[in-house]
């Protein structure tokens, strides 16, 4: 099949790539010159496991193309996915301006049939939107679907070849038998294709991100609560994850959920149900506990050295969201980082991908250290804040020789208490005893 994708941006690349990867011609357009110019030279401007492989793959193979220009790729293509940023607006709702825009275009070029497909995280309504702004303009016949993505960075080329569903909101036949034809091969192994109408695809997408934002809050409430009562999260974990209702994924505690989806998306279903005379009370709370939980290591840190982190040299090990990204949007390790600096911190910080991301908010604030260990020298402290896997097993008799002091504060319960008090080391984590 042959497809146009506007948007190269995390969800647009890996979609396109992995179009091209079972066969499909791909053209990706995105407005960004330099952007499409480095993509051309086989630069991807992502760090993602596994990607790189295929992209070259695909482009070399000349099944991935790359261009600034909408009119040729929309004329190549039958069907056209929007892969274009919904960042949310000042009131918190997504801003739909980037997804209109290009519908409007769209509207002024096909000359014939085309199936436009929303790939981005677009509220409730948008694809009735979007049908509208394509219809000022257009002379022949078109329908618009929704497709949710819901692969998550640092897996995202293995979420994408391998869903555990997909989603498609449609109510056109001859849509839903395009979109069958294109997502089969994804589908093998016998995982379902979903088909409903475009507002519940899209409902969809914002009610997995909302329900998993949830479940983490909730565990973090839980572990926080732990720490008071004497509890080890990290067992009420897996007695709770047992039960097969509830499941043993997604209930890990931490510092805070980040990334650029679920902050966002939470926001804006609150925004929905404000707008709808909904009051979505967990959503608020699920907000309001996150936001806090941001700052626990932070504020356990500070404790600790009895509020004054003056003359204090604290190790951060993890800037990423999350591992396996260079991805630092929404990232707890920015706030804590401003919080430790505040306190009169000296910052020294390591993590295998972000640090380049990272320097571009911090600049001189922040020491980036280039191995983790030397990152270590003399510190008073180390606060893990992302769980690389790199940080599983270190050397903790080096470690203990590096630093001035032996103290770790662990936002991801990276490692075994015991272990922690046979290597001698003062060890705070996350709902677990100290
Ligand atoms: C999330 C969803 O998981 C994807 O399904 C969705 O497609 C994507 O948003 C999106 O809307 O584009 P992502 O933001 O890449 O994916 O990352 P997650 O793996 O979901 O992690 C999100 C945050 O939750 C991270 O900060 C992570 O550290 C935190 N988390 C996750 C926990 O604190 N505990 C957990 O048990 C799991």
């Amino acid at each position: 099949m042959k497809i146009a994708v506007v948007g190269t941006g995390y969800v647009g690349l890996v979609s396109g790539t992995c179009f091209a990867e079972t066969g499909n011609h791909v053209i990706c357009v995105d407005n960004n010159v330099q952007k499409v110019e480095r993509l051309r030279n086989g630069e991807l401007p992502i760090y993602e496991p596994g990607l790189e492989v295929i992209f070259k793959r695909n482009t070399e193979d000349g099944r991935l193309e790359f261009t600034t220009d909408l009119l040729d790729a929309v004329n190549r293509a039958q069907i056209i996915f929007l892969a274009l940023p919904t960042p949310p607006g000042e009131d918190g709702s997504a801003d739909l301006s980037y997804v209109l825009g290009v519908a409007e275009e769209l509207g002024k070029i096909i000359t014939d049939y085309k199936v436009i497909v929303d790939k981005s995280t677009v509220p409730v309504g948008t694809s009735e939107k979007v049908t509208a702004a394509v219809e000022k303009h257009a002379k022949v016949d078109f329908d618009v679907v929704s497709n949710p993505e819901f692969l998550r960075e640092g897996v995202a080329v293995e979420d994408f070849l391998k869903p555990d569903r997909v989603v498609i909101g449609t109510s056109s036949e001859r849509a839903k038998s395009l979109m069958h034809e294109l997502y089969e091969p994804f589908v093998r192994q016998g995982n379902p294709i979903y088909f409903m109408d475009e507002r519940s695809a899209e409902m969809t997408k914002y009610a997995a991100n909302s329900y998993l934002a949830t479940r983490i809050t909730f565990m973090n409430e839980i572990a926080n609560l732990c720490e008071k009562v004497g509890a080890d999260v990290d067992m009420v974990r897996i007695g709770m994850g047992s039960d097969r209702r509830i499941g043993k994924r997604f209930l890990f505690p931490g510092v805070g959920y980040g990334g650029s989806c679920f902050p966002k998306d939470v926001q804006a279903l609150g925004k929905t149900a404000g707008e709808n005379d909904y009051n979505f009370q967990i959503l608020k709370s699920v907000m309001e506990v996150n936001n806090a939980q941001k700052y626990v290591l932070a504020h356990k840190i500070k404790s600790h050295f009895n509020n004054d982190l003056k003359g204090k040299r604290i190790a951060i090990w993890g800037l990423a969201f999350k591992p396996n990204t260079d991805d630092i949007r929404e990232a707890p390790a920015i706030f804590i980082i401003n919080e430790l600096l505040e306190a009169g911190a000296k910052v020294v910080a390591f993590d295998p991908e972000a640090m380049e991301n990272m320097k571009a908010i911090f600049g001189d604030k922040v020491e980036f250290i280039k191995h983790r260990y030397d990152a270590l020298k003399d510190a008073d402290a180390l606060a893990i804040v992302t769980e690389w896997s790199v940080f599983r097993t270190p050397d903790f008799d080096f470690m203990a020789e590096l630093m001035k002091e032996k103290v770790i504060f662990d936002g991801r319960n990276l490692y075994k208490l015991e272990q922690m008090k046979q290597f001698g080391f003062y060890y705070n984590s996350i709902g677990r005893n100290t």
